[in-house]
This record gives structure tokens, C-alpha cells and sequence, in this order.
């Protein structure tokens, strides 16, 4: 097909795979090595969390997820009364665009009216609850409750919060409000939470993993390898940041002329290199730029662009959840009305190769996925000294879950490159912000204990 021949350098054969689960396992290890972490592309942070749930936590707690498709806040009620369960209330808020990108103040005193709002509705202002902050952005932590953002990915851009403790700049906008109060316990990634809340399920649940607006993933690794902290004993989750994997030009016989073009649009230009092969928020946009490039070509839509075509964003990611589909007949049916949508007339021909443009650009994603994962893998393996590892990887986030293919081929491709290892895929089902509220659940176990 001439689009398999145009697209040739998207299709990335298992030995390139396995070559980039090798780069990345580098990277792993230049991240954990106190001499070259503070170079190291892929940061490796550690998260201080030092365990998953034991099923002995209970209480109320508050959750607050911001990073991800939606910002929400939540309730979260854990009882421990011989079965385990959990209850959540929980509701989104919108983020307008310009507080994304506008002052950080503005930002964190939003984020505390929509608090106030919650526990107003829920009439629970007066109770002063923890509250555990899901803050899905790279962030150095000295402890579980200190977390300074190191540098803001994905949509967000504001003012005068990198380098700074967001529990702080959190606490100052509540206190500012004044008619409520909260005590912040934990600040965790997104994947931290994923990790978790499948955790509570599934013991043997130690890595987190999120392909959504962005990509990355936790893991539970030896406090030994984590040559940033002086401790031996014991495990502690690291954030690996694996999105900026290839910032430092390790990526650059793969990346090709469209992967330049997002990121020379994008909000921070030679960042995130990585995630912007994979994630949600470019897989519609490098959809978009190749039929752009194909057209003026001459190979799609008798070389006719559009108004709409050329729109940096008019091909969202979710329009190839519909066309990346088994079903070709349905697939093709959705191809044709969006791209009548974008005010084109296609061919069978166009809609066709549409179609295919879609198959190629969300496959190379879930195998670049697969190969990272697989590294980590590797890494627990040869920790546990194991000859075949058995473990399971909680997953979260709009690509893996409303994708109908991507799931199905990175488990494929994770097993055809790592056949030793005996993986179970666990779907988060309540998202990130439960897990938050897990993480905060056990450090106030601890914490009464230590009162004790
Ligand atoms: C971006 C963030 C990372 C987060 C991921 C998924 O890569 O930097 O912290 O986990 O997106 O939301």
C-alpha cells in the first residue's frame, strides 16, 4: 500500500523495539546513579512511597487529581472492617485554558474555590479532613508531602510554579479563602495512584502505568539502586518521567520530520520527546500533519487541503478511537464523516489510507509503550533475581481505555519481547485520585502510630 511505503519509518520492526527497550534501560540507570542522575533525561524520581496498601487503612479522605483529561475532587471513604471497600463522591471542575497557561496564583486559588465548593455541597466544610494531592507533572519530593513541580508538561504552563512546593502554594490559597481547612498528607504522580488503587486489589500490582494525555510510568524499585537516597533496605516507588525519554537526542535516528514539526508547535519545544511520539494529546495532531503532508503530495484528496485540514488541533485524538477499529466497515464509515467533518470530499481511496494512517500512527505508539515497559520489567526481574516474574501492571488513562486496539497490541507486544515474564494488565477503575487517597490513608496510619 503506498501509505505503508510514505509511513515506512513509523513502523518500527521487534529488533528496533528491543533496541529501544535497551536505550531506555540505560536511561533507567543513568536517572538512579547519584554521579549521572543529574543529567539523566529520565529524572527517575523517587516518590516516598514506600509500600503498597496493607487493607488495614479506614477513614475519610480527600482527593484532588489534577493533570490528567479532567481535574476532579473527591471523597474518599475507606473501611476496613473485615471486607475491604471504599466509597467515593467525587465531582470535575473545569480548568479554563487560561488559567493553565496564566498566573500560578490564579490557578491554586481556583483550584481552592472548587475544594470549597465541594465540601460545601457535600456539607462537610467544618470538618477538617487529609487530603491527598494527585499532581500528575514531573516534581522532586523530599517527602511524601513536599513536592517542588520541576517543569510543567502537557497543557499546562503557569506562572511562577516551577521550582516551586505545591503543597505550599496549595495551603496559601486556602488559607487566603479562610472559611475552610484541610490537612495536605501526600503529593503522588498519577501513575503513584494508578499503582496504587489497583494495589488495593492486587498485591502483586507494582508498576503504574498511564498512556492518556500524556505517558508514563512508576515502579516499585530497590531502595539500594535508588543511589539518591541513603537507605538500603526496603522498596520505595520511583516516578520514572518516562515521557522525556530521548531529550537528551537518544531518540533521534527514530524521530521523524512530523515528530519535529509537533514538537516545533508545541508548548515546550524539545521536551518530551517521548510522550509526544505516544500520548493523546499529539496522536490526533501527527494524524493531522501526515494527511496535510499527503495532500500536498499529491496522494490524498486530489491534492485539495482545507481550512479545517490545515487547523492545528481539527483532527482530535478520539476521532481515531472510531476509525482504528476491527470493524473495518464501521472504521471506514467513521473515517468518511470525519473527514467530511474536516470539509473534505475523500475517495474509498482517501478514507482508506485515512484509516491507515490511524492503524500506523496509534501501532507505533502502543509498540514504543511496550518497549519502555519492557525495560522496566527487565528491571524488577533482575532485581527479584527471578527466573520468570509474575506480576501486574495497573493501567490508566483515555488512550488505553477508549482506544479499541491500543490495549491489544502493547499486551501483544510486551509478551512477544519479554515471553519470561507472566504479566497481568489490571484496568484502574476509579482513577488516580482513589489512589491518592490510598497513599494519604496509609501515611495517616503511620502518622497515628507515630503519635502513639
Ligand atoms: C506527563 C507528566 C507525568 C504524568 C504523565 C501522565 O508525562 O510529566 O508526570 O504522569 O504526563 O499524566
Amino acid at each position: 500500500m503506498q501509505v505503508d511505503k510514505y509511513l515506512q519509518t513509523l513502523q518500527l520492526s521487534d529488533e528496533t523495539l528491543m533496541d529501544v527497550s535497551i536505550r531506555f534501560r540505560r536511561e533507567m540507570d543513568k536517572g538512579l546513579c547519584r554521579d549521572t542522575n543529574p543529567t539523566a533525561a529520565v529524572r527517575m524520581l523517587p516518590t516516598f512511597v514506600l509500600s503498597t496498601p496493607d487493607g488495614t487503612e479506614q477513614g475519610e479522605f480527600l482527593a484532588l487529581d489534577l493533570g490528567g483529561a479532567n481535574f476532579r475532587v473527591l471523597l474518599v471513604k475507606v473501611m476496613a472492617d473485615g471486607e475491604q471497600k471504599v466509597e467515593m463522591e467525587n465531582q470535575i471542575y473545569d480548568i479554563p485554558e487560561h488559567l493553565m497557561r496564566g498566573s500560578g496564583t490564579e490557578l491554586f486559588d481556583h483550584i481552592a474555590d472548587c475544594l470549597a465548593n465541594f465540601l460545601e455541597k457535600l456539607g462537610i466544610k467544618d470538618k477538617k479532613l487529609p487530603l491527598g494531592f494527585t499532581f500528575s507533572f514531573p516534581c522532586q519530593q523530599t517527602k511524601l508531602d513536599e513536592s517542588v513541580l520541576l517543569s510543567w508538561t502537557k497543557a499546562f504552563k503557569s506562572s511562577g510554579v516551577e521550582g516551586k512546593d505545591v503543597v505550599s502554594l496549595l495551603r496559601k490559597s486556602i488559607k487566603k479563602r479562610g472559611d475552610f481547612d484541610v490537612d495536605i498528607l501526600a503529593v503522588i504522580n498519577d501513575t503513584v495512584g494508578t499503582m496504587m488503587t489497583c494495589g488495593y486489589d492486587d498485591h502483586l500490582c507494582e508498576i503504574g502505568l498511564i498512556v492518556g494525555t500524556g505517558t508514563n510510568a512508576c515502579y516499585m524499585e530497590q531502595m539500594r539502586n535508588i543511589e539518591l537516597l541513603d537507605a538500603d533496605e526496603g522498596r520505595m516507588c520511583v516516578n520514572t518521567e518516562w515521557g522525556a525519554f530521548g531529550d537528551d537526542g537518544t531518540l533521534e535516528d527514530l524521530r521523524t520530520d512530523i515528530d519535529r514539526e509537533i514538537d516545533a508547535g508545541s508548548l515546550n519545544p524539545g521536551k518530551q520527546l517521548f510522550e509526544k511520539m505516544i500520548s493523546g494529546m499529539y496522536m490526533g495532531e501527527l494524524v493531522r500533519l501526515i494527511l496535510v503532508r499527503m495532500t500536498r503530495e499529491q496522494l490524498l484528496f486530489q491534492a485539495k487541503t482545507t481550512a479545517e485540514l490545515l487547523t492545528t488541533g481539527s483532527f482530535k485524538t478520539s476521532y481515531i478511537y472510531g476509525i482504528d477499529n476491527e470493524n473495518n466497515e464501521e472504521g471506514l464509515a467513521s473515517a468518511e464523516k470525519v473527514l467530511r467533518g474536516l470539509n473534505l470530499d475523500p475517495s474509498v481511496e482517501d478514507c482508506i489510507a485515512t484509516q491507515r494512517v490511524c492503524q500506523i500512527v496509534s501501532t507505533r505508539a502502543a509498540h514504543l509503550c511496550a518497549a519502555t515497559l519492557v525495560a522496566v520489567l527487565r528491571q524488577i526481574r533482575d532485581n527479584k533475581a527471578a527466573e520468570k516474574l509474575r506480576t501486574t501492571i495497573g493501567v490508566d488513562g483515555s488512550v488505553y481505555k477508549n482506544h479499541p486496539e491500543f490495549s491489544r497490541r502493547l499486551h501483544k507486544m510486551v509478551r512477544r519481547l519479554v515471553p519470561d515474564c507472566d504479566v497481568r494488565f489490571l484496568q484502574s477503575q476509579c482513577g488516580s485520585g482513589k489512589g491518592a487517597a490510598m497513599v494519604t490513608a496509609v501515611a495517616y496510619r503511620l502518622a497515628a502510630q507515630n503519635a502513639e
